[in-house]
């Protein structure tokens, strides 16, 4: 049980056995279920934690209840990360009132087949649930990244409870950078809805906030800025800077030849430059990496007459996710009969606001003196854009 102020106690739990978040996404530092309580004159608990964690969630609950009883458990994302024990919350504690909205109810007796009539509060948009000295007022956030999601804002204190927003992966205390871990995060799991993150922005804009405290991650009361600047960035589109991410597949290594004096050629010019071969990159990594920078270079080769799986695999990871305001280019590699280069450009024929490189790349098996020039001529390209 981590007390976060005299009022506020987080009973939530780190993840250490989970091997992929959401069956995808690698956490090397595990995942955080963050479980908020509010304890005032009346006792709220802030959603409850995965499925294999109840039994020690629900004994940091009775820790900070102290002879206690709850009086409501509040279903801010009813995604079973979050929503898995509350079921035995109610059979624990009979007498707390449910608090969800209309959305919450129908999904919550779908996943637990129960009728939860006699708990339910329902709460609309802008609704205030009274618990003292601190009042929760909700604020509706559908699709960030669910339907039923809503965040509380305690108004005596000005903390926002933010559910999946501003979440990270890694556990509550994990020693590593918020923005790469949070970064991933967001483009993984919340990436296809920046219109309706731009959405809550734009109505928490109205609100002084002294802290978020997230359903996964580590509470944030410092520099706010910076973290609301990237999300208005991330869910706007926008790159967060200027530079180029080279995402390849080479087969027998001449692809990768010409990535690495593409890369050498961009550095030299001091352009920032990544490169990630996608068949040995983490997928999710790569995909946040290509959301970060302003210009992206596809460099993969044909294979069975298509582009090559893992090519293929990753463009579609980041036109679902509504990649847009991009540069974009292209190095084909093709022996006897090249289709790449126009496959990956078409994959993008729905993406808004894509520029396309003018100078493209296409390789017969091998770097020979002409497309050594085109390589050349990309780079040049791309140094000036
Ligand atoms: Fe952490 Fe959308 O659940």
């Amino acid at each position: 049980m981590r007390k976060i102020y005299d009022w506020l106690y987080n009973a939530g739990v780190d993840d250490f056995d989970i091997d992929l978040f959401e069956g995808m996404y690698n956490v090397p530092n595990g995942i955080a279920y963050n479980s908020y309580m509010i304890c005032d004159e009346k006792i709220a608990v802030l959603d409850s934690v995965d499925a294999g964690f109840g039994a020690e969630w629900l004994k940091n609950i009775e820790e900070g209840l102290k002879g206690r009883l709850p009086d409501y458990v509040v279903i801010l994302h009813i995604e079973p990360d979050h929503s898995a024990n509350i079921a035995n919350f109610t059979e624990k504690y009979p007498t707390a009132k449910i608090v969800g909205n209309d959305k919450t109810f129908v999904l919550l007796e779908e996943y637990f087949g129960k009728d939860f009539t006699d708990k339910k509060v329902l709460v609309k948009d802008g609704d205030t649930l009274s618990l003292g000295k601190h009042t929760l007022k909700f604020i509706f956030a559908p699709m960030v990244h669910w339907p039923e999601v809503m965040t509380a804002y305690e108004t005596t204190e000005k903390v926002l409870f933010s559910a999946d927003a501003f979440g990270k992966f890694g556990s509550y205390d994990a020693n590593e950078e918020w923005d790469a871990e949070a970064r991933r995060y967001y483009f993984g799991i919340v990436g296809k809805y920046g219109m309706q993150v731009q959405s809550l922005l734009k109505k928490l804009s109205e609100y002084e906030i002294n802290a978020i405290c997230p359903l996964h991650g580590y509470v944030l009361d410092k520099n706010l800025g910076h973290y609301i600047s990237l999300y208005d960035k991330w869910s706007s589109y926008q790159a967060e800077e200027k530079g180029t991410v080279i995402a390849y597949n080479s087969v027998y290594g001449h692809t990768k030849e010409a990535v690495s004096r593409l890369s050498e050629m961009l550095k030299a010019k001091g352009e920032k430059t990544v490169v990630y071969d996608l068949a040995r990159s983490d997928s999710s990594v790569c995909v946040s990496e290509a959301f970060r920078y302003s210009k992206l270079v596809l460099a993969g080769t044909t294979y069975n007459g298509d582009i090559f799986p893992c090519m293929r695999e990753f463009i579609h990871y980041l036109t679902e996710r509504n990649y847009q305001n991009r540069v974009v280019g292209f190095i084909e590699n093709g022996s006897w009969a090249p289709v790449a280069g126009n496959k990956m450009k078409a994959e993008f024929e729905k993406s808004k606001n894509i520029v396309f490189a003018q100078n493209n790349v296409k390789i017969r098996s091998a770097l020979n003196g002409e497309s050594s020039a085109q390589l050349s001529a990309l780079a040049e390209e791309l140094i000036n854009m």
